[in-house]
């Protein structure tokens, strides 16, 4: 990833920013996904009254990702209006991990600051369904013993 395109993938999430409805907080963010063959996606956060049902930037740009039949990620740009460069919060990190964990994810505000930073830094340690395996194969070792 040159300069450059880490320049313009920020650009496009800081338009993605002003499409943020964010009534409750007025805490407008704005992502954007490049796929490994360069088609970009953009999200903006979208807050529920209920608060609770809110959705992340990041989120809304990869399920309109994965809901098109993309699976693999190059970059997610984030960009948020913070002095201090906003990270993506907890449920995000977990999703990323799980859907884009090769992507670089490049940080930026509204003053221009950037940082690269990778969901391996961001996330140590991450759960994901290889845990899952071996109680799915006793699981399965069983049925198949009582059948
Ligand atoms: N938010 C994001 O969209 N991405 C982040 O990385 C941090 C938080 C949103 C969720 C909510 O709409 C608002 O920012 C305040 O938390």
């Amino acid at each position: 990833m040159n300069a450059e395109s880490l320049q313009e993938l920020l650009e496009t999430a800081k338009g993605a920013r002003l499409k943020s409805i964010a009534p409750f907080s007025n805490f407008m963010v704005g992502a954007a996904l490049k796929t490994e063959a360069g088609k970009v996606y953009i999200g903006s956060n979208i807050e529920s009254a209920s608060y609770g049902l809110t959705v992340c930037a990041e989120r809304v740009a990869i399920w309109k990702a994965l809901s098109e039949g993309e699976r693999r990620f190059a970059e997610l740009a984030i960009v948020a209006d913070t002095e201090t460069l906003t990270p993506p919060c907890g449920t995000c990190r977990q999703i990323i991990w799980e859907f884009a964990k090769n992507a670089t994810i490049i940080l930026g505000n509204l003053g221009g600051e950037t940082e690269v930073v990778s969901i391996r830094e961001l996330l140590p340690r991450a759960f994901d369904a290889r845990f899952l395996k071996a109680a799915k194969e006793a699981a399965d070792a069983a049925a198949l013993k009582n059948s």
